[in-house]
C-alpha cells in the first residue's frame, strides 16, 4: 500500500504508442514504468518531468516523498507539465499553504485578484492573502466572492470578475488565482484568458477532482443553457499548488466524486493504478493522507503526460473524457448541479463500459470490475431513472466530439488500461446500450 512505497522511484520510459487514423485513435502504455527502491538517504525533494517529442515520451524522475508519512511535510512534490516556454509546475503536498514562497515565485506584477466562492473564503481566503502578502509588502490583493455551485458556471456570474478586475483597475501584470474547485478554477481561468487578451493566473485547488484532474491542463470555461463547457478557452496556468490538507473540510459526496476521475486515469491508460485503487478504495474513502496523495498524484502524471502530448485535444487528449459524453448529457438533461460532475461521469464510464462489452471490445471481467469499484466509492452505476433515451441523444449531438455529423466516443477496447477514441462502431451497440439504461 501507499506506504510501502515510500521510496518509489520512476526510472523507466514507458513508451507510449498513438496510433492515429481519422477518426481512430489507439492508446496503449507498451512497457509500464517500472519501479525501483532506494534507500531514504537520496531522496531528494521529488520532481518529475515529462518530455515529449511527436509520439515519443520520456520521464525523468527522482522520488515521491508525497508516500512517505515520515517526509518533511515542507518538502511538496512537484510534477512539470512540458509546455515548452508555457510549461508549469504542479506542487503536491500538505501544509503548502503555509509556504508563502511557492505562491508568491509564481505572482508576476504587484496585484491579484483572487477568485473564490462563498463556501470556501471563510475557509481558505485569509490565509491565501497571508501566503501572498506576508514579507512582500509590494503586492495588493483583491478578491471576489462568487455564488457556489456549477449552475452558476456562466456567462453572468463570470462578468462580476470582469467588474472586480476592471473597477480595482487591474492591468496586464495582474495575477488571477483560483481558490476552489472546478468551478472557481475553470471560471477563474477562462477570465484569466479574456481579461485584457490574457493575464497571469495560479490555480490553488481545493477539491479532489480539481486536484487531480480539472486544475492541470489548462482547459477553462463555462456553461451554455444548452450544454456544459460549450464556452471556452486553452489557457495554462503558471503554476498549481495543491495543498492536501484542504481536503479536511470537503464534504464525503465530493470526496467521491472525484475519485470517479482517478478511476477514469486507471480504465485508459494506467492499469497498474487501477488495480492499486482497487486495494486502496477503501484507504482513500477513509482520507488516509498517504493514499489521497498518491492518488492525485499518479493521477497528475497521467495528465501531464497527456497534455503534453496533445494540449490541444487533437486525439488523445480525447480519451480523458471517458464515460463524460454520457455523462454530461446527464448534467445536462438533469439540470447542472443535481448530480455532481463525478457522479454524472461514474455513470458515463458504466454506460461506455457496457457499450464496449457489447461491441465485443471488452471481457466481462472488466465491467464487473468497473461496477465493484465504483460502488466502493459510493458513486453511481447508472444514470437517474428519469434520464430517457432521446434526452442522451439530444444532447449528444451538440458534444463536442460529434465531427461531420459523427458522434465519436471514448470506449474501453482490449485488456485493462486499454482505450479507442472513435467514430467507427456499430450504432446498434450505442442504441442498445441507450435502452438498455432508460426505460423509456
Ligand atoms: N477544466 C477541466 O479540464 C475540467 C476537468 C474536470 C472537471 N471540470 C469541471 O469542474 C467542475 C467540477 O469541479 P468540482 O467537482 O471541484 O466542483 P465545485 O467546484 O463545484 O466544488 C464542489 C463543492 O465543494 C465546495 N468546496 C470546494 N473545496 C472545498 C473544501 N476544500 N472544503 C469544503 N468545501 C469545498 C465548493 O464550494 C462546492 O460547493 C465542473 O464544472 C467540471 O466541468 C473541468
Ligand atoms: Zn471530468
Amino acid at each position: 500500500m501507499a506506504s510501502a512505497a515510500n521510496a518509489i522511484s520512476l526510472s523507466a520510459s514507458p513508451r507510449l504508442a498513438a496510433s492515429s487514423s481519422s477518426d481512430q485513435l489507439v492508446v496503449r502504455l507498451q512497457s509500464p514504468s517500472s519501479v525501483s527502491f532506494r534507500p531514504r538517504s537520496e531522496l531528494k525533494p521529488a520532481r518529475l518531468s515529462v518530455a515529449s517529442r511527436a509520439n515519443r515520451l520520456r520521464i525523468c524522475a527522482t522520488a515521491a516523498p508525497v508516500m512517505d508519512k515520515a517526509a518533511s511535510p515542507k518538502v511538496p512534490t512537484i510534477v512539470d507539465v512540458d509546455l515548452g516556454d508555457r510549461s508549469y509546475p504542479i506542487y503536491i503536498g500538505s501544509n503548502l499553504l503555509d509556504q508563502p514562497e511557492l505562491l508568491q515565485r509564481h505572482v508576476h506584477g504587484k496585484r491579484v485578484l483572487i477568485v473564490t466562492n462563498e463556501t470556501i473564503a471563510p475557509l481558505y481566503l485569509d490565509k491565501v492573502v497571508h501566503a501572498l502578502t506576508v514579507g512582500n509588502p509590494n503586492v495588493s490583493v483583491d478578491h471576489v466572492i462568487l455564488p457556489d455551485g456549477e449552475k452558476y458556471k456562466n456567462m453572468d456570474v463570470l462578468t462580476k470578475v470582469f467588474d472586480k478586475a476592471i473597477e480595482s483597475r487591474l492591468d496586464r501584470r495582474c495575477t488571477f488565482v483560483a481558490l476552489g474547485g472546478g468551478v472557481i478554477g475553470d471560471m477563474c481561468g477562462y477570465a484569466a484568458a479574456s481579461y485584457l487578451r490574457g493575464v497571469n493566473f495560479i490555480q490553488i485547488p481545493t477539491t479532489v477532482m480539481s486536484q487531480v484532474d480539472s486544475s492541470v491542463g489548462g482547459k477553462t470555461g463555462i456553461n451554455h443553457r444548452l450544454g456544459k463547457n460549450l464556452i471556452g478557452a486553452f489557457y495554462q496556468p503558471q503554476s498549481v499548488l495543491i495543498d492536501t490538507d484542504t481536503l479536511n473540510t470537503l464534504p464525503e459526496r465530493e470526496l467521491a466524486s472525484g475519485f470517479a476521475e482517478v478511476i477514469k486515469y486507471g480504465l485508459i491508460r494506467d492499469a497498474e493504478f487501477f488495480e492499486w485503487q482497487e486495494k486502496n478504495m477503501h484507504a482513500l474513502m477513509s482520507r488516509d493522507p498517504a493514499a489521497l496523495a498518491y492518488a492525485i498524484k499518479r493521477s497528475c502524471e497521467n495528465k501531464a503526460e497527456v497534455v503534453s502530448l496533445d494540449e490541444k485535444e487533437s486525439g488523445l487528449r480525447a480519451t480523458l473524457n471517458l464515460g463524460h459524453t454520457f455523462g454530461h448529457a446527464i448534467e445536462t438533461g438533469f439540470g447542472y448541479g443535481v448530480w455532481l460532475h463525478g457522479e454524472a461521469v461514474a455513470a458515463g464510464i458504466v454506460m461506455a463500459a457496457d457499450m464496449s462489452h457489447r461491441l465485443g471490445w471488452i471481457d466481462e471481467s472488466i465491467v464487473t470490475r468497473i461496477h465493484n469499484i465504483l460502488k466502493q466509492a459510493k458513486l453511481p452505476t447508472a444514470p437517474p431513472e428519469t434520464m430517457t433515451v432521446e434526452m442522451f441523444k439530444s444532447v449528444m449531438a451538440v458534444d463536442k466530439k460529434v465531427a461531420d455529423g459523427l458522434l465519436r466516443l471514448i470506449l474501453l477496447k482490449g485488456p485493462l488500461g486499454n482505450c479507442v477514441f472513435t467514430g467507427d462502431y456499430d450504432r446498434k451497440a450505442l442504441e442498445e446500450t441507450l435502452h438498455a439504461f432508460c426505460k423509456s
